[in-house]
């Protein structure tokens, strides 16, 4: 699959044990630089030395960090700076990503900042990355005030994406990847919708995993190629997210997860929104339905709609009186409805 954008185009390998060919894949982008693997704790261990036995014509050092959300800073990007600089890195060498989002997040904001720019390219390894993060070229860490606050938008060189890593990958964190696929789906693709319908579950769904991937990369490719910097449909890919970054934000830390949370938010707009006949009945319960085989979860509970109204408008103040939220017509189609900040409100009220 190629990502078709007016100032770079790039390849998304999607194929099982593609991590066994990365030297290959190197070889076709890059001669003649230098190559730094930035990893997290779990995952290098489980992967860099496959990868590394396979560049051998480059000169390879790898820098790990600790796992978790605490990665994503300024601090580390800093550390990772001087790494680079003590390896005498130049505007000619390169990085590899390799790991999930906060990995991919971090490492492709340092390679877009050093010496204003060196090339990157993402080998994302979990399937929230995989289907999410790793494409579209946000990259970004966090400020002490606010997640992904600081960031840039820059494209990697190419995309490795090998559906065998989920093998190694803890289930919640396969669950919170399925939650953004079942979002593709629901937003614009309703084949995708149907093949989530007929399999049986998480374990058929990773046996089933390349052509998946594929798929939800396919809405994202659409999304990202026509709205490259976040000005207009890419909002689309929001489905869910408002009230799922309330809960979030509310619940505290490690409580609920981002997947699941936004399982969560994807039920209670729909429900909102059928219950005010923006979307059509019976909408809520095919989501919920969805969620429930993947063993997602479909309410949140105590249900605290003054915290979330809060937690929202928080969020928005910065950016004025008004909100866009995103709601299916069908399953397969959404929209963007702009409605005023405080109308949220009615959006929150308990469900049945
Ligand atoms: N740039 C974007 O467009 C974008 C989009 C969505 C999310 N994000 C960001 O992505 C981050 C979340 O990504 P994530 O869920 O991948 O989190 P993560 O990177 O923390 O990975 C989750 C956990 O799984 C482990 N892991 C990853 N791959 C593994 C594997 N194959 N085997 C065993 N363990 C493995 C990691 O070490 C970590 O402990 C957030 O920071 C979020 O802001 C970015
Ligand atoms: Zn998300």
């Amino acid at each position: 699959m190629e990502i078709v954008l007016p100032d770079k185009s790039y390849e998304i390998i999607v194929k099982r044990h593609a991590i066994d060919s990365v030297g290959e894949c190197i070889a076709s982008l890059w001669q003649n630089k230098k190559i730094a693997i930035i990893s997290d704790e779990h995952v290098f261990p489980l992967y860099g030395d496959k990868i590394q036995q396979q560049l051998t014509d480059y000169e390879v050092c790898h820098y790990t960090v600790p796992a978790g959300e605490s990665s994503k800073s300024l601090e580390m990007a800093n550390r990772l700076y001087d790494f680079l600089a003590e390896q005498q890195f130049t505007r000619s060498d390169a990085i590899i990503a390799l790991g999930g989002g906060v990995v991919g997040d971090l490492a492709s904001f340092v390679a877009s900042t050093y010496m204003r720019g060196i090339a990157f390219v993402q080998i994302p390894t979990s399937l929230l990355a995989q289907v999410d993060s790793s494409i579209g070229g946000k990259t970004a860490v966090n400020s002490s005030k606010a997640k992904n606050m600081i960031g840039t938008f820059a494209q990697p060189d190419g995309v490795l994406i090998d559906p065998e890593t989920l093998t190694t990958l803890p289930e919640l964190r396969v669950r919170e990847g399925i939650a953004e696929i079942i979002k593709c789906g629901a937003i614009s693709d309703a084949s995708l919708w149907k093949d989530l319908e007929k399999l049986t579950g998480i374990q058929d769904l990773l046996a089933h995993s390349e052509a998946i991937i594929l798929k939800a990369l396919q809405v994202k490719k659409t999304v990202v190629e026509e709205d490259e910097f976040d000005n207009g449909s890419r909002l689309l890919l929001n489905f869910g997210h408002t009230i799922g970054h309330a809960i979030e934000n509310t619940a505290g830390y490690g409580t609920i997860s981002h997947g699941e949370a936004v399982a969560i938010g994807m039920v209670k707009i729909s429900q909102s929104a059928e219950e005010k006949k923006l979307s059509p009945a019976g909408i809520t319960e095919k989501i919920s339905a969805m969620n429930q085989k993947y063993q997602l979860p479909t309410r949140y509970q105590p249900w605290e709609a003054e915290k979330f109204y809060n937690a929202i408008t928080h969020d928005k103040k910065a950016r004025g009186n008004s909100l866009n939220i995103v709601l299916l017509k069908e399953i397969g189609q959404a929209y963007i409805k702009k409605i005023k900040l405080t109308e949220i409100k009615d959006f929150l009220i308990e469900g049945k």
